[in-house]
């Protein structure tokens, strides 16, 4: 079944600015999808869509989620199938405490008090702020924040997720645990739209990458984007880190048909590699080593202008 259907979807601001222009894409319920873009790709706009929060007479195009149009008169009840965690979470978070604004969707939709309650400290345990209820909402520092405005769509347990910029401004640890959770969403079998500058989380999570500027420049799985080198250059965007380190090692002859996405693929691509080799590695340096690894590294280098 198809979770979101977007076709032909084109918007422009009132000030005239055009922030999308045909886009067009399905995605099956369940899958994860990991939608990436430069800045000024029209990627919030488009969540926006998603649920009818920037329906207006200047959108042209449809976007059905979970089978059905939406309708600019029940927008009230889509955070039940589709929940939004906004780029800035100021914008999530409007009551004087924290349990009340994670409160605050569920009571909306009817959920009974006793069950509200639980669902509140439960979505807060998820993000690491268990025991939070009575913080100040706006009091909480920058990370805090991000973590709780997840929570306020957790405790509405929607069928789909999309989030803008999950991982930004958490510190390392933080980042950890927010992938864990966002792993967690995924086994679980929810569906998941990701928006995300940190490419190096992506192969984690994401099984399909979408590249939005303006209108959709690339969709394919994981691996066929980031292979596109090309493509994700003109875009303004990276390949994970690793993939970088490969290429430079295959400069130095290492034998690699291909570049691993992950730190685990890298493991096993390795072990693989040294295994083969009677327990070890070849690398060595000839004449064309060194142009071969300043190619390899001058393919993501991005220039201004
Ligand atoms: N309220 C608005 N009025 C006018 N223009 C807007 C408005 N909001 C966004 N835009 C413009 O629409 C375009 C798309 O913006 P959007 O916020 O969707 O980009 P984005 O891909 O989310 O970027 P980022 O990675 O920086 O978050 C940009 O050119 C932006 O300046
Ligand atoms: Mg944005």
């Amino acid at each position: 079944m198809v979770a979101i259907r977007v076709h032909d979807l084109n918007y422009a601001y009132s000030d005239g600015t055009v922030a999308l222009e045909h886009v067009s894409f399905e995605i099956a319920r369940g899958e994860s999808v990991a939608l990436i873009g430069p800045n000024g790709a029209g990627k919030s706009t488009l969540l926006l869509h998603l649920n009818g929060i920037l329906h207006s007479k200047k959108s042209r195009g449809a976007v059905e989620i979970l089978g059905e149009p939406i309708d600019p008169r029940k927008v009230h009840k889509m955070p039940k199938k589709i929940g939004i965690v906004f780029q800035d979470p100021d914008d999530m978070l409007f009551m004087p405490l924290l349990g009340d604004d994670v409160a605050f969707g569920p009571i909306n939709l009817g959920v009974a008090n006793d069950e509200v309650k639980r669902r509140v400290k439960d979505s807060l345990e998820r993000v690491g702020l268990a025991g939070y209820e009575e913080r100040v909402s706006h009091h909480l520092s920058g990370g805090e924040k991000k973590r709780a405005a997840i929570a306020t769509v957790l405790s509405m347990d929607p069928e789909i997720i999309a989030m803008d910029e999950p991982t930004a401004n958490l510190d390392p640890k933080s980042r950890a645990e927010l992938i864990e959770i966002l792993k967690g969403l995924k086994s679980e079998g929810k569906t998941l739209i990701i928006i995300t500058h940190d490419v190096n989380a992506i192969p984690e999570l994401a099984d399909r990458v979408i590249v939005l500027h303006k209108t959709i420049v690339a969709d394919g799985t994981t691996r066929e984007v980031f292979a596109d080198t090309e493509m994700l250059v003109a875009a303004g965007l990276d390949v994970p880190t690793i993939m970088q380190f490969f290429e430079v090692l295959q400069a130095f002859g290492y034998p690699c048909d291909v570049l691993p996405l992950s730190i685990e693929d890298a493991v096993r691509n390795l072990t693989r590699t040294i295994e083969n080799g009677d327990g070890h590695v070849h690398l060595h340096i000839h004449k064309h080593t060194h142009s071969g690894v300043d190619s390899a590294r001058s393919k993501y280098q991005h220039h201004s202008g």
